[in-house]
């Protein structure tokens, strides 16, 4: 069993596969183009499950695939199938923006992946293209469709940002209601990449929209997942909240990220991190096994979001382009 310095049992590990995106939303990317790392810089499919294949061992038993938009990285099928066939039992999800799934759904699905978070931030086109800065929703909500045909999981993402979609979150969980997937509101996680006027909204502002419609019901934080998860009096739907602004959400912290370089990062906030590159080039399994066990004895105790301040420029300097979120 993996423990960290806060005596939380970590059992989830988030890859991060490659860092770039055929999107650029707005509360991940940054404006301006900027320079990926060079391709040599990745960690292969093998070094990476070097590593992950550790990490089982020692007890993880939930991997979640990440980018960027992890389906550009070529064969991703044959990395999700090498995950699979070591541990069929493995929670194996993955976590995209969905363009790419009408072609991939169907691989996926047949390597052993067993669900997906797609990220459905907008219903009308010019909001999706607003915050995307590309035009994306009809092919997006094609790959949600093809997901749901193929027998993949489907949970869908939202993060509410004001004056921009937060007239939508009723519209988007109805659009969930009707297919029979769980939506989950996100907090926008302010950082250093985004675009600096975006505003997000903070839970209670998401929960306030939402009981304009319906009565609620809290159900508690949802086993290894990040989300709190609510009930609909009304119709029995059960939607989720992530809300890393909320002082006692890093309590129940139970993951680590893994980015495509080798980068080993204990909390999404913080720029900390320490490489398992070298050992896992080397085949070096003891050496990787021990910068592990550093990682979560350094794991911070909790994130810094909860004491954001705009007019403060002390904000998270770590890209969700590289960790996946
Ligand atoms: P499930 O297993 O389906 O619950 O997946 P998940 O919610 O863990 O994965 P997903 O990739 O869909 O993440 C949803 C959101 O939760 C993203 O915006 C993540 O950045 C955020 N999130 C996940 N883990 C953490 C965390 O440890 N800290 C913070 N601050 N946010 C997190
Ligand atoms: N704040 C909150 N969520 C974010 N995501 C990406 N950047 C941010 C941010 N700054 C979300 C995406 C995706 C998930 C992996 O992370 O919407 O659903
Ligand atoms: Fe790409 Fe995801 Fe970042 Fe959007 S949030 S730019 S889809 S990595």
């Amino acid at each position: 069993m993996l423990i960290d310095g806060h005596g939380r049992t970590v059992n989830y590990l988030r890859v991060s596969v490659t860092e770039r995106c055929n999107f650029r939303c707005q509360y991940c990317m940054p404006e301006k183009p900027f320079s990926w790392v060079p391709k040599e810089n990745l960690l292969s499919f093998e070094e990476l499950f070097m590593f992950m294949k550790v990490a089982m061992d020692e007890g993880v038993n939930k991997i979640r695939i990440t980018g960027g938009e992890p389906l550009l990285r070529e064969d991703l099928d044959s990395f999700i199938k090498m995950i699979h066939d070591y541990k069929p039992d493995i929670d194996l999800a993955l976590t995209t923006n969905g363009y790419l799934l009408p072609q991939t759904a169907q691989k996926l699905k047949d390597a052993g992946l067993k669900r997906l978070n797609i990220s459905l931030d907008s219903l009308k086109p010019e909001i999706a293209q607003k915050i995307a800065q590309k035009d994306v929703l009809e092919q997006v909500l094609k790959g949600i469709d093809k997901a749901l045909e193929v027998g993949l999981g489907v949970k869908i993402n939202m993060v509410p940002l004001k004056g921009i979609n937060d007239d939508e979150i009723l519209d988007v969980m109805e659009y969930c209601k009707e297919r029979g997937i769980k939506v989950r509101f996100i907090e926008y996680m302010e950082n250093r990449h985004a675009n600096i006027d975006l505003r997000g909204m903070h839970g209670k502002e998401i929960l306030a929209k939402i009981k304009e419609r319906y009565t609620i019901h809290a159900l508690g934080r949802e086993g290894a997942s990040p989300s709190f998860n609510y009930r609909i009096e009304e119709n029995s739907y059960e939607f989720g909240l992530i809300d890393p602004h909320k002082h006692d959400f890093c309590e129940s912290c139970n993951r680590i990220r893994l980015t495509a370089e080798g980068f080993l990062i204990p909390c999404l906030y913080f720029d900390e991190a320490m490489s398992i590159a070298d050992a896992v080039k080397k085949g070096d399994i003891e050496s990787a096994s021990q910068v592990l066990a550093q990682v979560l004895k350094d794991k911070p105790k909790e994130n810094r979001w909860n004491e954001f301040d705009p007019n403060e420029a002390d904000v998270s300097s770590r890209a969700f382009y590289e960790t996946g979120g």
